[in-house]
């Protein structure tokens, strides 16, 4: 790390001043010197440059700030400016799209945040609100420059603030690449998207140590906040990148699927669907099975609907009875939020109550479209979930559903009953056009459970007449289904827009989105709601 050359006699003629010029530059970018760049790629990891350099379309990337370095003094800090600081920020482009990014630089001084880096940060996501186009943050930093004390925590508070600000206005994507410690967490957590690096980011609010000495626990800092932990367990993390290229390839493909700001459209891409039923379709017809309780995968059905079968998921380590993501159709994005049949047999609970909210909710702001694809047996029972507030934090999605107002398409394939009809894009909620499959079940609950309360007398009755206690119930509930929960029973209230053959699922949605496309709704006005948190 060299400082600069003040004392180099003064440049007098142009040439001079372009060379001093080139000298400067080259000492930006090399700041970090070689030993700090080894160090940093023997982790597995690429320098902030590198990682910019990947991420945007190539010769587009525009830094600003190259010139900046910190003004502190304290632990002999004025012995060491480099120049750029701890971060390299600037303007580029995605697929031809602008976006501003900052980048933190590990090789100076741990990529810690002190007044300069955070203003820095600060300067391209104003530029970016300004502007109105994505931010990507790409977080590799010890946090708060220990130097710089209470100057360098005041940087952070107004990084949280424009995140804050920014929300529901413009993208915001954090790429984790190292270790993000202490409050600095909060940057990412307020972005709409974190994408975390296998075995080498990490992210916790205390690490180990403190842990240790406040708690006792013995935790690893992978297990307590590295990439995995935070994509399966906590639900901090969208995406796990197996590394940084893959990391970085996933930001770029998330981009492409978002409008630049919430006054913006998605990027259209030139696709003619086809209007007539395909094989692909023709196979939905089979893929409910005859056994209610035999699951399958709802990618299958996704996979059909979104245009080249292309679905970009996300989250989908976390919680994942529910399936959240974004494809296209007819070129156009939209999110997708289905239920899953193979996983807790698509239940609901907490953790995935939060996740489809938010997803909902980001999509609301965006103006994307959303597809929703029924097939839940409930809510998942329990004390567990009833303690760590099913009612509170289940209450989200019901929020999210019902203040939306994007077009809301929902197909109901299987199961939808009780809460769970109501919550999962139901007409009532105001979803704008409902469709279910011929082998829907939509009732207060399934057929087992109701004829248990219904049917109390009669299965007494047949089990003191020393008949088949099991069949009785089967044969009951076979009814019950038929005759309560059959979707022509919806259709006949006006609750469902039509029963369609599964293989017409995919064209239903097409000409349901067009039929969208001019949609106007409003809440009414308020300052913001009161979301249950
Ligand atoms: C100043 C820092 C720093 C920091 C690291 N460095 N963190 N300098 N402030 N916060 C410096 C180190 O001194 C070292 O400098 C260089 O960066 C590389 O750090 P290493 O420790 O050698 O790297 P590594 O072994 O990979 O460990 C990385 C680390 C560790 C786990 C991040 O550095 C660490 O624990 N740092 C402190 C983390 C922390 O507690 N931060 C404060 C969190 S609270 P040299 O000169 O030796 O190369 C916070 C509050 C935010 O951020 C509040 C928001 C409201």
């Amino acid at each position: 790390m060299t400082d600069t050359p003040l004392s180099a006699p003064a440049p007098a003629t142009t040439a001079e001043r372009l060379a001093d010029l080139k000298t400067r530059y080259h000492e930006a970018v090399t700041a970090s010197g070689e030993q700090a760049v080894a160090k940093q790629h023997a982790k597995g990891k690429q320098t902030a440059r590198e990682r910019i350099e990947q991420l945007l379309d190539h010769g587009t990337f525009v830094e600003l700030d190259e010139f900046v370095r910190h003004r502190t003094t304290a632990f002999g800090m004025d012995r060491t400016r480099p120049y750029g600081d701890a971060v390299v920020t600037g303007i580029g482009e995605i697929h031809g799209r602008q976006v501003a990014v900052y980048s933190q630089d590990f090789t100076i001084f741990g990529g810690s945040l002190g007044e300069v880096a955070g203003e820095k940060i600060i300067k391209v996501m104003d530029h970016a609100l300004k502007t109105g186009v994505p931010i990507i943050g790409i977080l590799d930093s010890g946090g708060a420059r220990i130097q710089e004390g209470v100057v360098a925590l005041g940087k952070y508070g107004e990084i949280f603030r424009r995140n804050t600000a920014a929300s529901g206005v413009i993208p915001q994507i954090s790429i984790v690449m190292g270790p993000a410690a202490g409050g600095a967490v909060y940057s990412p957590a307020l972005t709409d998207f974190v994408i975390m690096v296998d075995k080498t980011s990490q992210m916790f609010v205390t690490g180990p140590d403190v842990i240790k000495t406040v708690t006792g626990e013995d935790v690893g800092m992978e297990e307590l906040g590295g990439a995995l932990t935070h994509n399966t367990r906590s639900g901090v993390a969208h995406y796990l990148a197996a590394d940084e290229d893959d990391a970085l390839d996933y930001a770029r493909t998330l981009i492409g699927f978002l409008p630049d700001n919430n006054l913006a459209d998605p990027k259209r891409y030139a696709t003619t669907a086809a209007l007539e039923v395909t094989d692909d379709d023709r196979r939905l017809n089979t893929l409910i099975p005859d056994s209610p309780n035999q699951p399958y995968d709802v990618h299958d059905l996704i996979e059909t609907l979104v245009d080249d079968g292309d679905f970009l998921e996300t989250q989908p380590l976390f919680a994942p009875n529910i399936v959240v993501g974004f494809g296209r159709v007819e070129g156009r994005s939209v999110g997708v939020i289905a239920n899953q049949p193979s996983a807790m047999a698509g239940t609901l609970n907490i953790d995935a109550g939060e996740k489809a909210a938010r997803f909902v909710r980001f999509c609301d702001a965006f103006s994307i479209p959303i597809i929703t694809l029924v097939d839940v047996p409930g809510y998942l029972p329990g004390t567990d979930q009833e303690w760590t507030g099913v009612i509170r934090r289940g209450a989200k999605l019901l929020y999210a559903y019902a203040e939306a107002t994007v077009p809301l398409v929902t197909i109901i394939t299987r199961k939808a009953y009780g809460g769970a009809y109501i919550v999962m894009g139901s007409k009532q909620l105001g979803a704008d056009l409902n469709y279910a499959w011929p082998t829907a079940e939509i009732a207060v609950m399934g057929g087992q459970g109701a004829v248990n309360i219904l049917y109390r007398g009669e299965i007494r009755k047949a089990a003191e007449a020393g008949e088949d206690v099991d069949a009785v119930r089967t044969r009951l509930a076979n009814e019950y289904t038929y005759n309560v929960a059959s979707p022509f029973l919806a259709a006949e209230r006006g609750e469902l827009d039509g029963v369609i053959e599964p293989a017409s699922t995919r064209i239903t949605v097409i000409k349901a989105l067009r039929a969208l496309r001019t949609k106007r709704a409003a809440m009414p006005p308020k300052k913001h709601g009161n979301i249950p948190l």
